[in-house]
């Protein structure tokens, strides 16, 4: 006997699942490098939305400010000495000036006025003014002192002194702001000349800019109660009134306390026009005026000119002699505004979480394909293939946002450009990390790629849309408790979207304000979210990464199970079962649990008995596989009962010994393989592998196994020598051991010469593919080998070829398979064991085998159907006790017991017959195996 090898390292499994990885992502290159040209192929996408935006903003912010016609390009001119205006009073509209009615005191104007109209076609009502105050004579007094009456203007020259000197008023709605407020070139101004009393043709042509001025008569009117005003006001308004008439008035004093030494006023004034309906206008005016302005400045002072003279004289005057808006530097006009800014949270969270359900899925096709388990049955631990799993992910998300910053940089996407890259790459870096973590947890909770894969998607986009639609306002609103803000950031697309929102605000308010994006520095800013993004990330990857590989380790073990099918069998029978087992010596587990063996089967019996001497002896480690009483249930389902697969097995197999196990399909086979094996946990019973328990120490049975499955579970894109080169390594082999037994190994299956090894597996013939994983199962000398239907479609040849390498690999390990060609059985194996419902039904070689059930020779004859009746007499004469096992249109089989006939017998009476009737053909032949097998599984059946 060769020295044992020791079990293959962490590290050195490590490595041999590094150098796998690193073949098969070699070959993959091309998926590879689509997947890492993503972000190239987004940032192209928004570099081009972005170069298109400053395009239109560069058009936009370069207004023609030589023209002044062009009224909303000079809206964005600079304007460094704003024009003067005349301060004008608001007059309310030449219709609906206050006249008198049935809702309203008996002083107003006439009606009759409305339909007095002037040269230009409108009503000549006069404006109104409403005066209240404590003190009636001092008010009216302030009212005469409000509006002079003097002279029209000699000369062109003093207009503008003309307007400071009297009161003039405009009923056209002012503009936004006043660098435009009235053009009176485009004469669409009437400005007013407000008297207290009209001299007959007073009207006259303003020289300055040919305004026309008309005399407008105001009429000041005395309420005893500022009560009254506002009742007079309100009632005259539009809507205010019942009969439909709308009566308003230039505005109201409240001269309240005021007397000599006090001057207390407040002033009513139409404000509806302040409420800019006017959309457009407030968007093209930019940020600055949200509403047009009011003419107001004029009305108050008017009051105080008033009081002036009341104190002063009539002489003393206040002039006001023009309104003027402030300087103005050059404003940007519309922008288009910052593309990437404005979408890139939700963009690039997208851009980044697709990488989610890559990961996911690559982890669960491995799952899915159960190379991860045939991976792990050949020896590889949870530890080697999480580092080097998660290293691969790793690696490929950093170069993924590599490239996106990268080139997200490089096209000038601010949202990179402006940050500090180490604090772009410790968030980034800590978000793949977790991002990886996720992936890992949610792969052990699915087993399908189809199914996670449109589950991931679904995640990826209803994260960012829940990120952008909703969290943003969360963030945004700050009467929204902090505290939720952090129990969503849980989510791990949500702190992306945070930390990505984070930057994209940072962007505009640092171009305006001229620093440079976010330092270290700024992390402590109460407003900056980032800090907690950054912790709330790091604690919840530990967290995560704790739980999904215990989780991992949990499912990966009943592998094809979802995790509920785990917890079901977790919480339900197993307990039962495992704790039942774990108590007590072997002797003790069987005591109760014998029944199903039924007596009749003597080979059955002994078997047993063969097991309990070896488990009684604690003698287990000297036969390489020891079965005791291992049963399958698998839990009922839809209301269906449950269904007993394996039904008590007990089973002891020396080195040594190749065991067939044959069967009807549903036989329950699979389920005993699959329980030796590890795929799936026995409900209950015992089994040893070289004295190893597969209930607790299935990791290091796996050390010492070999699988070749029912189905070839191989990489498609890997060739056959590196398939066994990556076993080899699983089982401990080195250096030139390896090489050589790698060799050694491909030309026993026939797949050496004619440069088949290094050929990727997926090119291969089913054939070649199974020949390889009998390689696979054998490679590294496992004491344990499991083949599960080894020669299935293979063509006779090379099926020859491969009996003689499983006759050859028999030698000094114990090899279980499981097949249905008769022939195979009977060539490789040297115990048979029928497995029909659940239950070995014989156990023994071939040849006892075949004499227990067989002892008959089995006699076939065909004649015309008029002879059958001659046949069958002609068989009893023979043997009396034949048995006649079926009749069909002129040939009839019997069974003849070897002790009641000799061959020699059979000849002559088939001579005699030939004589007496036409036989058209004959045979007698031994009983093979199949008959065996066909008898057993038929009478278990019944
Ligand atoms: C009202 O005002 C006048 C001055 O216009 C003053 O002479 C008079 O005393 C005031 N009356 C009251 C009750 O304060
Ligand atoms: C206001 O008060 C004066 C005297 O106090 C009174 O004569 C007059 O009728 C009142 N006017 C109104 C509209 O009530
Ligand atoms: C205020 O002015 C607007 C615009 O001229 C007018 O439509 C509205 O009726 C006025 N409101 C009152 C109370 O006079
Ligand atoms: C000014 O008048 C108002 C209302 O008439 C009044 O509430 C306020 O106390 C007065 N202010 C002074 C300083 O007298």
């Amino acid at each position: 006997m060769e020295p044992e090898r020791s079990a293959a390292s962490f590290w050195t499994q490590s490595n041999a699942l590094l150098r796998k990885s690193l073949t098969y992502q070699k070959r993959n290159i091309r998926s590879n490098i689509r997947l890492v040209l993503i972000p190239f192929f987004f940032i192209l996408i928004l570099a081009a939305l972005q170069s298109l935006q400053k395009n239109v903003n560069k058009q936009l912010s370069k207004p023609d400010c030589g023209s002044s016609d062009q009224f909303y390009l000079t809206l964005s001119c600079p304007i460094p000495q704003p024009q003067e205006w005349a301060p004008l009073l608001q007059l309310p509209s030449r219709d609906y000036r206050a006249v008198r009615s049935s809702f309203l005191p008996s002083d107003l104007p006439d009606e009759s006025c409305r339909s007095r109209h002037d040269e230009r076609g409108y009503s000549s009502c006069p404006v109104t003014l409403l005066l209240t105050g404590n003190n009636q004579s001092l008010g009216e007094t302030l009212a005469g002192n409000m509006l002079l009456n003097s002279p029209p203007p000699k000369s062109a020259g003093d207009g503008m002194e003309y307007i400071a000197h009297n009161v003039m008023g405009s009923d056209s709605s002012p503009q936004e702001n006043m660098f435009h407020d009235y053009d009176w070139s485009m004469d669409v101004v009437t400005i007013y000349n407000v008297q207290r009393h009209c001299s007959p043709n007073s009207s006259f042509y303003l020289p300055v800019r040919e305004a026309s001025l008309q005399p407008k008569i105001c009429l000041p009117l005395w309420r005893n109660t500022s009560t009254e005003v506002n009742n007079e006001l309100y009632r005259g308004y539009r809507n205010g009134n019942s009969e439909g008439k709308i009566n308003e008035v230039l505005g109201a004093y409240d001269f309240s306390n005021s007397d000599k030494n006090n001057f207390n006023v407040s002033v009513w004034y139409n404000s509806s026009l302040k409420s800019g309906d006017d959309d457009v206008g407030e968007v093209l005016s930019g940020a600055g005026s949200d509403s047009k302005l009011l003419r107001l400045p004029r009305a108050v002072n008017l009051a105080s000119s008033a009081y002036l003279r009341f104190l002063k004289g009539f002489g003393t005057n206040m002039l006001l002699d023009f309104v003027k808006e402030m300087p103005k530097l050059q404003e940007t006009p519309f922008q288009m505004p910052d593309i990437a800014s404005m979408i890139g949270p939700l963009f690039f969270t997208w851009v980044i979480l697709l990488l989610f359900p890559v990961v996911m899925k690559s982890l669960v096709y491995e799952k899915q394909q159960k190379l991860r388990i045939m991976m792990k049955m050949h020896g590889l631990g949870d530890g080697p293939y999480w580092m080097i799993s998660y290293a691969y992910f790793l690696t490929v998300s950093v170069v993924y946002m590599l490239c996106l910053v990268i080139s997200g940089s490089l096209t000038g996407l601010k949202i990179f450009r402006l940050h500090d890259y180490t604090i772009q790459f410790v968030f980034y870096f800590l978000y793949m990390n977790l991002q990886i973590a996720m992936a890992f947890l949610a792969a052990a909770l699915f087993s399908n790629v189809k199914a996670c894969s449109v589950i991931g998607y679904i995640l990826v986009f209803a994260t960012g849309l829940f990120g952008s639609e909703l969290f943003q306002a969360f963030i945004e609103d700050p009467s929204f408790p902090r505290y939720w803000i952090i129990v969503l950031e849980l989510i791990p697309g949500l702190s992306l979207y945070r930390g990505l929102y984070e930057f994209a605000e940072f962007t505009p308010e640092a171009s305006t304000v001229g620093t440079v994006g976010m330092r270290w520095g700024n992390l402590r800013h109460s407003k900056n979210g980032m800090r907690e993004v950054l912790i709330v990330m790091f604690v919840e990857w530990f967290v995560l990464i704790f739980v999904a590989y215990n989780l991992d380790k949990l499912t990966s073990s009943v592998s094809g199970k979802s995790p509920l099918f785990f917890l079901q069998s977790c919480f339900g029978k197993n307990k039962e079962h495992s704790s039942s087992l774990r108590s007590g010596t072997p002797s003790a587990q069987w005591q109760g649990s014998t029944v199903s063996i039924q007596m009749d089967k003597p080979d059955v019996t002994q078997e047993m008995e063969k097991v309990e001497s070896l488990l009684l002896d604690q003698d287990s480690t000297s036969h390489a596989i020891i079965c005791h009483d291992l049963k399958k249930v698998y839990p009922g389902r839809d209301g269906n009962p449950e269904k007993f697969a394996v039904k008590g097995l007990c089973l002891a197999l020396p080195r040594g010994e190749c065991f067939g196990m044959l069967g009807p399909n549903g036989a329950g086979k699979t389920s005993f393989i699959s329980m030796m094996i590890g795929l799936t946990k026995p409900s209950s019973g015992a089994a040893y592998v070289h004295g190893m328990d597969i209930w607790t120490q299935m990791d290091e049975i796996y050390t010492s196994m070999g699988v070749c499955p029912q189905h070839d579970l191989l990489w498609e894109s890997l060739t056959g020598r590196e398939h066994l080169l990556f076993y080899g390594r699983l089982k401990n082999l080195k250096g030139s051991a390896l090489i050589e037994a790698v060799e050694e190994s491909l030309k026993s299956v026939n797949l050496f010469y004619g440069g088949v090894a290094d050929k990727q597996a997926g090119k291969y013939s089913g054939g070649m593919k199974r020949r390889l994983s009998v390689a696979i199962s054998l490679i590294g000398d496992p004491k344990v080998v499991y083949m599960d239907e080894p020669s299935t479609g293979l063509d006779p040849a090379s099926r020859n070829h491969l009996w003689n390498v499983v006759k050859a690999a028999k030698q000094d390990r114990a090899i279980l398979l499981t097949t249905h060609s008769m022939e195979e059985a009977e060539v490789l194996c040297d115990r048979l064991g029928i497995f029909v419902d659940g239950r070995l039904q014989c156990i023994g070689n071939p040849k006892e085998l075949k004499a227990r059930y067989g002892g008959s020779y089995i006699f076939t004859m065909t004649t015309s159907g008029d002879h059958e009746e001659e046949v069958e007499k002609m068989v009893r004469t023979i043997s009396p006790n034949a048995n006649k096992v079926y009749r069909l249109s002129g040939t009839q089989k019997f069974e003849l017991p070897k002790n009641e006939v000799t061959i020699a017998h059979v000849f002559q009476a088939v001579e005699a017959a030939k004589r007496q009737f036409p036989v058209f053909a004959w045979g007698l032949t031994d009983t093979t195996l199949e008959d065996v097998f066909i008898k057993v599984a038929t009478t278990a059946s019944q």
